[in-house]
């Protein structure tokens, strides 16, 4: 790694910095030693060009649209993996022997149930708050009910908090559901899969039986894969942070969560479905696009253009593919998704979403699809978050696991006022 360096001419002095490579992607310019050289920051809002940690995990390129998990493309893990195989290999770094993937699958598994008394603490919310809101909150209230798994300078707290978290997630957002309903929590049935188990959390009740559609299991675990990870996004740079100061993993993934809330994040599948709503019918797909152009209305097109993909985001194609699949299995059709697909065409034709390299991102068919599936508009973050949790896990653990890691600590362009003095307020 590094054979050349980058040279800095600044204030009349030169100063070299060296240029490290990863195995993909952009080379970086080490500036770790700026500072102390020069006495001067790097300014980057948004950090558009700063790479803030090594990561073996996940690999994007934007300009080609390509999205890889530990080397293996998106697209073969969608079409071929589960969700628990792709857990696997996030967290372990490779996909699983039958034998490994049974054991984790077990464990996690084992996992699945709250602390009873966690069932209380729902009752303390109103029944019409936000999921993420419920979420935040529960899995925040986890560290005081795992005190066993908090020590994070002990790999076997690590690994059973990690385990905790990807288990419980699941059980935690279907109660967040049932509870805005006003429907009874449904127990964890360890005999289903993950993706099995969490639907019938979520749709059924104690007294019928309820029998997990295939079509709708696979469609559902696909898009818990899609969102399993996805590099230094806000939310997992949110995770990292906060783990950084050496806070315990409930603590942080729930920063993670109050995170991708946000409409420019995980929040985006729930506000394009709204905005397919509110169009209604193809006629009206024109309207909405001169609004999105037009720089006085802040109006924006939701699920289009992304903040790393300047090309069709991989996950939106297996999405849009989903969808038709559950459409037919649950013999629904739904016009929302012919104004998607109309919208999406005339979008992409258009010169201005052209030129900007916008295209449809993960959310534009997430929505139609959750939707189909029966899930409200509410609950489609927090099935975000759930299948986040596991790259949040991931990425939190390599973290920690790395010597070289330091508390986040970003600096500032300062431009507030120079000192001044204290004015008593009679004198003001
Ligand atoms: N509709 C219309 N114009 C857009 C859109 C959009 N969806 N997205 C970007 N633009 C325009 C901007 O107005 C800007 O134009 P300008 O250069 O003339 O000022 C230009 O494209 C660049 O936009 P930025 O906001 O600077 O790009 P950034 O990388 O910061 O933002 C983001 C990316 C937040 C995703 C943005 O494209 C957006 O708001 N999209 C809609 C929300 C959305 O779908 N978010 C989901 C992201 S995916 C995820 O979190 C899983």
């Amino acid at each position: 790694m590094g054979d050349t360096n980058a040279t800095l001419n600044a204030k009349g002095d030169t100063h070299d910095f060296e240029i490290k490579s990863g195995t993909l992607g952009p080379d970086v310019v080490d500036i770790r030693k700026l500072y102390a050289n020069t006495g001067m920051f790097t300014y980057d809002p948004g950090f558009t060009s700063t790479a803030s940690c090594d990561s073996a995990l996940t690999y994007i390129d934007g300009e080609e649209g390509v999205l890889l998990h530990r080397g293996y493309p998106i697209g073969q893990l969608a079409e071929h993996s589960s969700f628990m195989e792709v857990a696997h290999l996030l967290l372990n770094g490779d996909l699983p022997s039958a034998e490994e993937l049974d054991d984790f699958t077990y464990t996690i598994t084992r996992h699945t149930m709250l602390h009873d008394q966690l069932r209380q603490f729902y009752q303390g919310f109103r029944r019409d708050a936000h999921p993420m809101a419920i979420m935040c909150g529960a899995v925040g209230a986890l560290s005081a009910f795992y005190h066993d798994s908090t020590d994070i300078s002990d790999p076997e707290h690590r690994k059973i908090s990690s385990h905790r978290l990807i288990a419980k997630m699941p059980t935690i957002a279907a109660m967040a559901y049932k509870y805005a309903i006003g429907q009874p929590f449904m127990q964890p049935d360890n005999s289903l899969s993950y993706t099995g188990n969490f639907l019938r959390m979520t749709f059924g009740v104690p007294a019928e039986e309820y029998e997990v559609n295939p079509v709708v299991e696979r469609a559902l675990d696909r898009i818990f894969i899609l969102h399993a990870d996805h590099e230094q996004n806000a939310s997992t740079s949110t995770v990292r942070l906060a783990g950084s100061s050496g806070a315990n993993p409930f603590a942080c993934i729930a920063a993670g969560i109050a995170c991708l809330w946000g409409p420019a994040h995980g929040g985006a599948n729930e506000a394009a479905l709204n905005m397919l709503h509110e169009i209604g019918t193809p006629d009206k797909i024109p309207e909405y696009i001169a609004r999105a152009k037009n720089k006085d209305d802040p109006f924006r097109l939701m699920g289009f253009g992304h903040r790393v993909y300047k090309n069709y985001d991989p996950r939106a194609t297996v999405m849009q593919k989903t969808v038709r699949e559950v459409f037919e299995s649950l013999n629904v059709s739904d016009p929302v998704f012919e104004v998607a697909l109309q919208l999406e065409e005339m979008a992409l034709n258009d010169d201005y979403f052209v030129e900007k390299k916008l295209f449809p991102n993960v959310d534009f068919y997430s929505g139609v699809i959750l939707s189909a599936i029966g899930f409200p508009t509410t609950m489609f973050t927090a099935l975000f978050a759930l299948a986040r949790t596991v790259g949040w896990v991931a990425q939190w653990n390599e973290m920690i696991s790395d010597p070289a890691q330091r508390i986040g600590r970003p600096r500032q362009l300062y431009t507030g006022p120079a000192q001044r003095d204290y004015v008593p307020v009679d004198k003001r």
